[in-house]
């Protein structure tokens, strides 16, 4: 049976349109979840909308609309991003959908029972941007950390315990080295748990729209709590009904990876681990923080009106070519900076020049020199042939370490490497010169490079579905052999078919308004 895989994004905030910044975490896993396919699992793939809170309701307040109205209508608008990104998620979850809410309460239900909530006073700063509490001490210049405003809560409210866990987190990220890459973000995580932990507010009793507290109407849960148990109802949990399904629940828990932006970090590895061990579930096996986003150099704001809106982005640049770019651009982990500089030299260089023109290059040539017919491989390879075929059998070992570890960028940046010895191969080989004098050999050059992009297409798939799907298209491969079952030696290109004259699959990007061309 194949091994299952379970990876979720964060649940987006329905206050506002989807930009870049979510667009970046979903592809993420989307890329981890169709490579996990290809390579065997049985991946379940969640992503979905945070729809509870303050935030929420004020944004649902300003529009003049029912939070339920406003919830609808925006986390429509993260579902149809899904489906304009390619994205290819098993499941969309809204935390005000009933199958939440049992969660939810169940998650409170444990808590309360195994005596870890208790009801007191909260006396402190909040800031709904966040949607989080600060003390006096904690804020920088009268604002939140994060520069979000804040306002003066005194109210009731349930605690939990989380001064308890200290000495437990640090045991459990002591036995769990890999719980958190990258790593100097774990480091930040320990520091922060060794610091001290104080008890954390879960119930807000000053606003209505969260999950009401079970037996007490006058709160509703805090909306991490809520938001966090997203990730464990999505795997079925709790319940054998229509609402949940404990066989999955069994097959899926815990995840093995939450993806999350660096800003959100603590929540993954120190609240939800604290919460899962206090209801005695089992803890995720691996969160990894991704780094932000810059435009042009300069943060993104709504203030500044920098938002890159993904829709405007894959609409002036192509879906494949910016899921490319932004995989590759950065080392997975850190910030980066989106420049429309950038992107275009990525589109000629790594695309247009470097994998394109081997694509028509090589199969322009088996269509003129060899009828269209595909070469057969060489029986006895020569040394230049084998150093190709050998690098290129050598990926898929090589990518998949470099993705359990989140390395998107590493692991496109060794694909390329392929990508331009097969160039050298082309140029020294020189097989146009070949036709006259050794169309026997000629033919094997093809083949050989054939056999190259065919495998590079069967692992770009993950990051460029529908270009790679094109590419090996055009090679005339079958649909039923494009898994990682068929390469890295363990087969080989097909010959004796007939292709097609190929079009370019990337062509270069010309700046409106450019001379370049
Ligand atoms: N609702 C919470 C998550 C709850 S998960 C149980 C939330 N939502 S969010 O809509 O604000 O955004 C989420 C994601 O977008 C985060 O992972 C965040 O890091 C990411 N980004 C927001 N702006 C970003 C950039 N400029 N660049 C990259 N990612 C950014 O937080």
């Amino acid at each position: 049976m194949a091994k299952p895989y379970y990876i979720t994004t964060p649940i987006y905030y329905v206050n506002d349109k989807p930009h870049i910044g979510h667009a970046y975490t979903t592809l993420a896993c989307d890329v981890l979840a169709r490579f996990k396919r290809l390579d065997g699992f049985d991946v379940t793939f969640l992503t979905g909308t945070d729809e509870h809170g303050q935030k929420v309701e004020k944004a649902a307040f300003n529009r003049g609309v029912s939070p339920q109205d406003f919830t609808n209508e925006v986390s429509q608008n993260f579902r149809d991003l899904t489906d304009q990104m390619n994205f290819s998620n098993d499941d969309f979850i809204r935390t005000t959908e009933t199958r939440h809410k049992l969660a939810c309460q169940e998650m409170w239900n444990r808590l309360q029972t195994l005596g870890h909530i208790r009801l007191g006073n909260y006396a402190g700063w909040y800031s709904v941007r966040d949607e989080a509490f600060f003390t006096e001490s904690e804020l920088v210049d009268g604002k939140a950390p994060t520069g979000a405003p804040v306002d003066w809560v005194e109210e009731p409210s349930y605690f939990f315990n989380l001064s308890q866990w200290q000495q437990p987190l640090l045991d459990f990220y002591e036995a769990n080295p890999n719980f958190v890459g990258p790593e100097s973000r774990f480091n930040e995580v320990k520091s922060f748990v060794k610091g001290g932990l104080r008890d954390l507010s879960v119930s807000r009793a000053s606003f209505k729209w969260g999950i009401p507290v079970p037996d007490d109407s006058d709160h509703v849960m805090y909306v991490w709590l809520d938001a966090l148990t997203n990730y464990i109802t999505a795997s079925g949990w709790p319940t054998d009904t229509e609402l949940g399904d404990l066989a999955k629940y069994k097959k899926l828990w815990p995840a093995d990876l939450h993806m999350v932006g660096k800003d959100i970090l603590r929540f993954h590895a120190v609240y939800w681990p604290a919460f899962l061990m206090a209801a005695e579930l089992p803890l995720p096996k691996r969160v990894f923080a991704h780094g932000w986003w810059t435009n042009e150099g300069q943060k993104i704001s709504k203030s500044l009106g920098n938002v890159i809106d993904p829709t405007a982005l894959t609409a002036q640049y192509g879906l494949d070519h910016t899921r490319y770019f932004l995989m590759r651009e950065v080392p997975f982990g850190n910030d980066g900076d989106f420049s429309a500089a950038a992107i275009t030299h990525r589109m000629n260089g790594d695309l247009a020049n470097d994998l394109g023109n081997l694509c028509q290059r090589v199969l322009s040539m088996i269509c003129k020199n060899c009828d269209g017919v595909m070469p057969a491989l060489p029986l006895e390879p020569i040394d230049t042939d084998q150093g190709l075929l050998s690098a290129v059998d050598g990926l898929l070992d090589q990518v998949r370490d470099l993705l359990d570890r989140q390395a998107f960028n590493e692991a496109l940046r060794v694909i390329w490497q392929v990508v331009s010895d097969a160039n050298r191969y082309v140029d020294s080989s020189a097989p146009w010169a070949l036709k006259k004098t050794d169309p026997v050999r000629m033919a094997e050059v093809l083949a050989v490079l054939a056999e190259t992009i065919r495998q590079i297409a069967i692992l770009t798939q993950p990051v460029m579905p529908q270009s790679a799907c094109m590419i090996l298209d055009q090679l005339g491969v079958d649909m039923a052999n494009r898994d990682f079952s068929v390469i890295a030696g363990k087969g080989r290109l097909a010959s004796g078919h007939q292709i097609g004259k190929p079009s370019p699959i990337f062509p270069r990007y010309i700046e409106e308004g450019s001379t370049d061309g």
